[in-house]
């Protein structure tokens, strides 16, 4: 595997590649990686050529009172995983390299970034939206994976492929849970002992939204009770929102008539999870 640091390397590597009509995959991270990105890795192994793993803890998604100088950085574990799987190659710019001297263009998105993550993290979908259309810039793959734990970053994404013409090919792939259901994260490992118990409580509270809305309850606000009231067990928790979506335009819906997906973001002291659940209402008999 090569570890590649420059972009302009970088981007030589892909341009060598694409010429010889090789299909380029990525999957961008921030690094600690988990089984949730071994998944993401295996599906683009099947999907491409030649394959990159960014890592890179990028700082302008995170706010000022949010955890960037505490993000866990495990590189070398991080490189051993890729290498296992057959990575092509880790690429791991600086920050000088991503944001030089100079550096003042931001990509923002008005509408889908606007609520949910949106309005807890002001200013953190669009230090995505800008890194990934750096990355996508400098490696120019065919097709790149997010997953679907981060529901919105994965709906912004694919909105700023289609607007801004990025002709990427974007694959959601299914959220990867320990057995007790809670979804992987890299922040998982900021959890004590007796809050990693607590955490599985999110993905209940959606499970059980998900529950009622498959026996043929269709009313948002009767759903959204029946995830609060889940969590209301668990004094320890706060909820920034557990809602019923549209899972287009992440706009909450008041009648569930169709495909939806239950969001939810708890905090629990210090450490904030999210997660979601994609369900369908009963079909209705002829
Ligand atoms: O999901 C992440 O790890 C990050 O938001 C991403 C997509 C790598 C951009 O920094």
């Amino acid at each position: 595997m090569k570890i590649i640091r420059s972009p302009t390397s970088m981007a030589a590597w892909s341009e060598q590649l694409r010429r010889q009509g090789v299909k380029i995959g990525f999957v961008p991270t921030m690094g600690a990686l988990h089984e949730g990105h071994r998944a993401l890795i295996r599906e683009a192994r099947l999907r491409c050529d030649a394959l990159v793993v960014s890592i890179f803890v990028n700082p302008t998604q995170f706010g000022p009172q949010e955890d960037l100088a505490k993000y866990p950085r495990t590189i070398s574990q991080d490189r051993a995983l890729c290498r296992k799987e057959d990575v092509d190659v880790s690429f791991e710019p600086t920050v000088e390299a991503m944001y030089p001297s100079g550096f003042q263009t931001m990509v923002t998105l008005p509408t889908i970034a606007r609520r949910w993550e949106g309005e807890v993290r002001p200013h953190h979908f669009s230090g995505v939206a800008t890194v990934v259309t750096k990355l996508f810039g400098v490696i120019r793959p065919q097709i790149a994976l997010f997953g679907q734990k981060d529901f919105q970053q994965s709906a912004l994404v694919r909105q700023l492929v289609k607007d801004l013409n990025l002709g990427v090919e974007i694959v959601v792939y299914p959220t990867v849970r320990e057995t007790d259901g809670l979804s992987m994260s890299s922040r998982n490992i900021y959890l004590s002992p007796d809050d990693r118990i607590r955490a599985t409580t999110l993905y209940k509270s959606l499970q059980a939204g998900a529950e009622i809305i498959r026996s043929g309850v269709s009313d948002g606000q009767a759903v959204q009770a029946a995830m609060a009231q889940v969590v209301e067990k668990e004094p320890t928790l706060t909820v920034d929102y557990l809602v019923v979506c549209d899972p287009h335009s992440l706009e909450p819906l008041s009648a569930v008539t169709s495909r939806v997906v239950l969001l939810g973001a708890v905090r629990i002291g210090s450490v904030r999870l999210i997660d979601n659940i994609l369900t369908n209402p009963p079909r209705r008999s002829s």
